[in-house]
């Protein structure tokens, strides 16, 4: 192929990728109503298990879950919905990021648990399919990847509000090899997107008291997309006299992040996607790593939740599977409940959390025999959650 044509194959891809992009902008001016929980009987909640230590410790998850919705399930408030076949073997079998029958199913919940999933990339013994993480947040819509990170001893408190169905993520499988000299990837801001995420912190910051927001780009050197997305920040802005908003570039924020005395002053962020996958796993570090870290991903139909990290997959294959710390699973947990309205059940589990694996430490999780299986560690945390003195304890341990 010549130059010419290779050009000319080039605007035939870039045409049809424009024509998807607008066909997702008139959806997003569509679908703006947000579901109301309060009306659903019951609420589904639904168990994917994932890849590699994935169905280990989204199962314990779900035992807390049951655990502590015992009456809600009783009532018929709400049902749990097991989805098999979100696995690699059988993503790889139908040469589907979600294949058909699983996003069906997906979709007759309402809220979604999720275990980590193997992200193929060129030279995996696996297709070099898309990431079913990525492919479920554009599936379902679930534009606002929220990120809390906090250690209380070191003042950080921060909320990461991670832009999650554009930038370099909505075409990341779309990119093109125009010949064997030229690649190219692209990525996507639109109003819409930039607007929906960005209210979404604002009215955050606004409706906690917190009133203060930070906006990450790189407007200086990615001046159209990022340029964007600061434009639209300021319009935001406009809308939250109230809220205290300043900018920083990713490369600056990447070290400040990092500044004992600097960092404790950030409070909520909003960023574009890729900085928002990088900074949060950063930010995880400080609270004991990404293992520790749970994250919503929510639209205004659907929500998903999950961890932060990978599935392991060699824990699995060296036989570790059930050593694998279910923390991440049931952060998520708990903040899955909390979005669907059990707001002081989700506080509780937070606590039973903090204490178990941070304050007390009865039972430690290594990842291996030397420590305790994903199992005993969630017995343990049903015990402190049955203690009637919860909250006067994680008050005193936490005070400390
Ligand atoms: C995350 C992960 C994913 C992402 C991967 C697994 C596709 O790193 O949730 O942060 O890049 O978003
Ligand atoms: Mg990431």
């Amino acid at each position: 192929m010549n130059n010419a044509e290779a050009i000319e194959r080039a605007k035939e891809h870039l045409g049809k990728l424009l024509e998807q992009q607008f066909a997702r902008i008139e959806k997003m001016k569509s679908e703006t109503e947000f579901i109301d929980y309060i009306k659903l009987s019951p609420i589904i909640i639904g168990i994917a298990g994932g890849d590699g230590i994935g169905p280990f410790i989204t199962a314990q998850a779900q035992r807390v879950m049951e655990f502590l919705l015992k009456d809600e399930v009783e009532k018929g408030k709400v049902a749990f919905k097991v989805i098999d076949g979100l696995t690699i073997e059988n993503r790889a079998k139908h040469m589907k990021a979600i294949p058909d029958d699983v996003l069906a199913e997906l979709k007759k919940c309402h809220v979604i648990l999720k275990g980590p999933t193997t992200t193929p990339r060129a030279g995996d013994p696996w297709p070099n399919i898309e990431s079913a993480n990525v492919a479920m947040r554009k599936e379902l819509d679930l534009f606002a990847n929220v990120r809390p990170v906090r250690v209380p001893e070191q003042g950080i408190d921060w909320v990461f509000f991670r832009e999650n169905t554009e930038g370099a993520y909505a075409l990341g499988s779309n990119g093109i090899h125009v010949n064997d000299d030229l690649s190219l990837d692209f990525t996507v801001t639109t109003q819409e997107g930039s607007y929906r995420i960005i209210k979404a912190a604002f009215d955050y910051a606004s409706r906690t008291g917190i009133n203060k927001v930070t906006v990450v780009t790189k407007a200086n050197v990615v001046k159209t997309t990022d340029g964007k997305f600061l434009d639209v920040a300021r319009q935001v802005a406009r809308e939250y006299p109230e809220v205290e908003w300043d900018d920083w570039y990713i490369d600056i924020m990447t070290a400040k992040l990092i500044d004992p005395k600097r960092r404790t002053q950030f409070r909520v962020m909003v960023l574009p996607n890729l900085y928002g996958d990088i900074l949060t796993d950063e930010a995880a570090e400080f609270q004991g790593g990404v293992g520790t870290a749970g994250s919503a991903n929510i639209g205004n139909r659907y929500a998903m939740f999950e961890a932060i990290h990978g599935s392991a997959p060699r824990m699995v294959e060296e036989g570790r599977g059930k050593y694998a710390d279910p923390s991440s699973m049931i952060r998520a947990a708990a903040m899955l409940m909390e979005h669907i309205g059990y707001v002081d059940k989700a506080k509780m589990l937070q606590m039973a959390l903090d204490i178990c694996g941070q304050y007390e430490k009865k039972l430690v999780i290594t990842g291996r025999d030397t420590g305790a299986t994903s199992s005993e560690f969630t017995d343990y945390l049903m015990e402190t959650l049955s203690d009637d003195g919860l909250t006067q304890k994680w008050r005193s341990l936490s005070a400390r």
